[in-house]
């Protein structure tokens, strides 16, 4: 009976809906919001932060959740240099606990690298759990020579390459090269090849 229960309740609650688009000046307060409720006040003391202090987002590669006009999730991407090349640094990836596993997450990694495939970048970085991260094809073996600047677990620095090769042979140190806030938009390793064929496919359930 409890099983027939629980099929009945599970086929007749329909998936929450929401939807990805770039971030705005007014997700800010709420993005810092769910950041303090999923990382806790240490989420300044991480190491990927030091890549991050001081900087924009790259443009275009801030993502936002939205779910019934309320932000509910968030993924930022960061411009670096990876032992010399130029890279992207993914995160902080975070949903509403209270609605996890639904795909929110799923739909904005997935979004964020379609975009910025789209937009000619080569590579993604990030330092995560690679039972999660592997799904979106990000793999250690692509960072494995890779160090930030301070400690981190070297088996949760994935790299993830949107062309083939580009993380071939990378070594060295991750350091931050976007933008700082308020200055100059920083060089773009994008191709306008590439950015005028982008297509941007919208991820909503
Ligand atoms: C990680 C996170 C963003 C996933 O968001 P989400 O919307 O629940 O993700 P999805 O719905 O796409 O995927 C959920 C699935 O991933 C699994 N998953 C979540 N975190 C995982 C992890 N760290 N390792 C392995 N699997 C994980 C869930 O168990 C779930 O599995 P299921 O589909 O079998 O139920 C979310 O759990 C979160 O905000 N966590 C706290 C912040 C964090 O750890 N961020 C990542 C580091 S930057």
């Amino acid at each position: 009976m409890k099983a027939l229960q629980k099929t009945v309740l599970k086929k007749s609650v329909a998936p929450a809906p929401f939807a990805i688009r770039a971030e705005r000046s007014s997700d800010v307060a709420a993005r810092e919001e769910l950041l303090d409720l999923c990382f806790g006040d240490s989420r300044f003391a991480r190491t990927c932060q030091r890549i991050r202090d001081g900087r924009l987002p790259a443009e275009g590669l801030a993502f936002t959740a939205i779910r019934h006009g309320r932000l509910v999730g968030t993924l930022r991407l960061w411009h670096v240099a990876a032992g010399g090349r130029a890279s992207l640094m993914l995160g902080p990836l975070a949903v509403d606990p209270k609605l996890r596993s639904l795909g929110i997450g799923a739909a904005l990694m997935r979004h964020a690298i379609v975009v910025a495939a789209g937009l000619g970048y080569e590579s993604i970085i990030l330092l995560g759990d690679a039972p999660y991260y592997e799904r979106f094809g990000f793999f250690a073996e692509k960072a494995k020579d890779l160090v930030l600047p301070g400690p981190f677990e070297r088996e949760r620095m994935l790299g993830l390459e949107l062309r083939e090769g580009a993380l071939a042979g990378a070594a060295g140190m991750i350091l931050p090269t976007g933008k700082a806030s308020g200055e100059a938009a920083p060089r773009k390793a994008a191709k306008p090849s590439a950015r005028r064929t982008a297509r941007v496919v919208p991820l909503a359930v």
